[in-house]
């Protein structure tokens, strides 16, 4: 079992886990003990998971972005109250982002704040929203905008969860643990372009390399003032594609899908203006453009330069982005003219499927 301590939680990572969970909630002897779940991970985990509890009270949710609201966070508190929950109850969150981000809001504001542990079951909660404590909810269509800094007190990783995991959602996840690798460790990157397939069940050593640049990160620069901001790379333009997708789509693109467009974009823009070498540029280009389908709807440049000034990230019509220097360097707080985002779209578009 591989595992991190820090001063804020323990991150535990292995296929015996949750039996150091089951020790964990023992110890820490919580008045009760919540599980949050969606429909899917309540048919394909929770009978992973429940053999290793004894007294706990099961919380389904739908599942899907769609629910990440106020109105399901209500139906948590309320859930809460009912069974008399005091501050030394504890929940645990069993899903993807969609379970940790409304779980950790709903535990971290539940009379001031209670325990919560995450048992994430998706590639991309594994690598990213698992960790780094940002909590919330959408709010009247848009994303993440009511929430608060808290983080889990554990973070229990079992890879075997992903057996169940359908091949989009794999690949939803592949964006985020690459996104890691071209900003801080070229040598992941080198492992996940040598890998064909990824059998993501058995890569708990990639998943782990991965995620540990997360934490690494957030620990330096835990309310995203400085550093953190390298985690953005390939947002800044992979979340107005995103945007864009979800107005004009009726499939719109997964998060993973858009962040692959923005890597690709993005990698162009450093080629451009901080030194990225062609050669790197192509590789990320082929890696993102070998395992993602290419995107069929249209991608108006400046509608989408539009979009990425009203981001909440950006001010007084700026755009920031992060970018890359080289392959595993990546520097922050950086503006570029729109002429170059455009250039940066053209150049996706033109790629050959
Ligand atoms: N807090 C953060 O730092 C952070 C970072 C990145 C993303 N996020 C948030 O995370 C969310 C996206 O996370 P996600 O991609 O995990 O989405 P998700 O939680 O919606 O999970 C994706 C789908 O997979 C299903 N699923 C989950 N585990 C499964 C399993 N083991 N087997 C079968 N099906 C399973 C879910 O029911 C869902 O249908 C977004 O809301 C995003 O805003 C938060």
């Amino acid at each position: 079992m591989k595992e991190i301590i820090q001063k804020d939680f323990e991150l535990f990572l292995g296929n015996e886990v949750l039996e150091k969970l089951a020790e964990i909630l023992i110890n820490k002897e919580y008045s009760k003990v919540f599980v949050l779940m969606d429909t899917n991970t309540q048919r394909h985990c929770w009978p992973i998971l429940s053999p290793y509890l004894v007294n706990y009270e099961p919380i389904v949710i739908p599942a899907g972005e769609a629910n990440k609201t106020l109105k399901y966070a209500e139906k948590i508190w309320s859930k809460f109250q009912e069974h008399f929950a005091d501050r030394r109850a504890v929940l645990l969150n069993l899903g993807g982002g969609v379970i940790s981000d409304l779980g950790g809001f709903c535990a971290a504001t539940y009379k001031r704040g209670i325990d919560f542990i995450n048992i994430p079951t998706t590639l991309l909660s594994m690598v990213d929203a698992s960790i780094g404590g940002k909590l919330g909810v959408d709010f009247e269509s848009y994303k993440n905008v009511i929430g608060v800094f808290q983080h889990p007190k554990y973070i229990f990783i079992n890879p075997q969860f992903l057996n169940t995991l359908q091949e989009e959602e794999k690949r939803n996840g592949l964006a985020e643990v690459c996104k890691h690798a071209l900003i801080e460790d070229k040598s992941l990157f080198e492992k996940l372009a040598a890998i064909e397939n990824h059998d993501w069940e058995n890569a708990g050593a990639l998943i782990f390399q991965s995620l540990k640049i997360k934490v690494s990160i957030v620990k330096k620069d835990p309310l995203e003032k400085d550093i953190r901001k390298a985690l953005n790379f390939g947002h800044t333009i992979g979340h107005a594609i995103e945007t864009h997708s979800l107005i004009s789509d009726a499939v719109p693109l997964k998060h993973g899908e858009a962040i692959a467009i923005g890597i690709i974009c993005e990698a162009y823009i450093s080629k451009a203006i901080q030194g990225l070498s062609g050669s790197e540029l192509e590789k990320i280009t082929d890696f993102f453009k070998s395992r993602f389908p290419k995107y069929k709807g249209k991608l108006h440049a400046p509608s989408l330069i539009d979009i990425m000034k009203n981001d909440k990230k950006n001010r007084q019509g700026l755009i920031n982005f992060t970018l890359l220097k080289k392959i595993g360097k990546a520097k922050i707080d950086i503006n570029c003219h729109d002429d170059l985002i455009a250039k940066s779209i053209e150049y996706y578009r033109n790629l050959t499927p």
